[in-house]
């Protein structure tokens, strides 16, 4: 294995313009197996762009798009989502009416690769309970698993979301705002569950809020009008002049 196999995405001059306006201009970006990436800046600086185009919802103007080596840039959804690169809340919807773990087993049969039909075979039934079991202990849910879904408060349904994403074995995962819209007690919850689940798996997160970006992210990208305005750690992104301007001077 040569050095560059520490990164899971390598990403280089990747731009996207819609309508001539540049929303990713020439970004440069490595996020390093398993780590957790944090990737901040600005409303409208093109953080969401940047998933889209690396979950290929977006075809990319140029540049280009690496992931273990491979180059994806010009794959379809389907196929990098196959590949293992999985964006919570994209794939995975909730079905209301369903239980928590129906809506978990649900998820497991989805089909991806070969997993679909090994899930799919009878005697491998009591397998996928026992992975329904697991995936909601992971996030909490075990004592709701027959609870409808609709039913749920909202950051216990952001945390079965959590679970049905996870059901895919992303090896990349993508969270954007994962804690938007949550009280203080489940912004707790899910920071901790994205310290539990980045065990054995990529995080690249966007977080709007910098005291969970501090203690999560082993890595801060700074976006601000397309472009990679600082890299580092918190503490180093957290004091470069650029990024209090950027965040001060009123993009937001
Ligand atoms: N599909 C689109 N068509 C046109 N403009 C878009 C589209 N998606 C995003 N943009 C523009 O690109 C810029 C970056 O948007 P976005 O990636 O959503 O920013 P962020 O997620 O950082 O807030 C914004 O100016 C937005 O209006
Ligand atoms: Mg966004």
């Amino acid at each position: 294995m040569t050095i560059a196999a520490d990164n899971i995405i390598e990403v280089r001059g990747l731009t996207k313009r819609f309508h001539g306006f540049a929303a990713i201009s020439n970004v440069d970006l490595d996020v390093r197996r398993q780590s957790i990436h944090a990737l901040i800046g600005p409303n409208g600086a093109g953080k969401t762009t940047f998933f889209n185009l690396i979950t290929k919802v977006h075809q990319p103007s140029g540049g280009s798009i690496r992931f273990n080596g491979e180059d994806i840039t010009n794959e379809d959804p389907a196929r990098v989502a196959r590949r293992g690169i999985v964006r919570s809340f994209q794939i995975s919807a909730i079905f209301p009416r369903m239980t928590v773990a129906e809506n978990v087993r649900i998820a497991l049969q989805r089909p991806k690769g070969t997993s679909f039909h090994f899930w799919r075979s009878e005697s491998s039934l009591s397998v996928l309970e026992d992975r329904v079991d697991e995936l909601l202990a992971a996030v909490g849910l075990e004592h709701m698993r027959d609870q409808t879904a609709a039913g749920l408060p909202y950051g216990r349904k952001r945390a079965l979301e959590f679970a049905t994403t996870l059901a895919v074995e992303p090896e990349l995962l993508l969270l954007d705002e994962p804690t938007s819209g949550l009280g203080t007690e489940d912004v707790e919850r899910i920071a901790a569950l994205i310290r539990s689940v980045s065990a054995n798996r990529t995080i690249l997160m966007v977080e709007h809020n910098l005291s969970i970006v501090a203690r999560l992210a082993d890595k801060i990208t700074v976006l601000a009008r397309g472009k990679i305005l600082a890299e580092g750690t918190y503490a180093e992104v957290s004091t470069d002049p650029r990024v209090i301007e950027a965040y001060i001077g009123g993009e937001e």
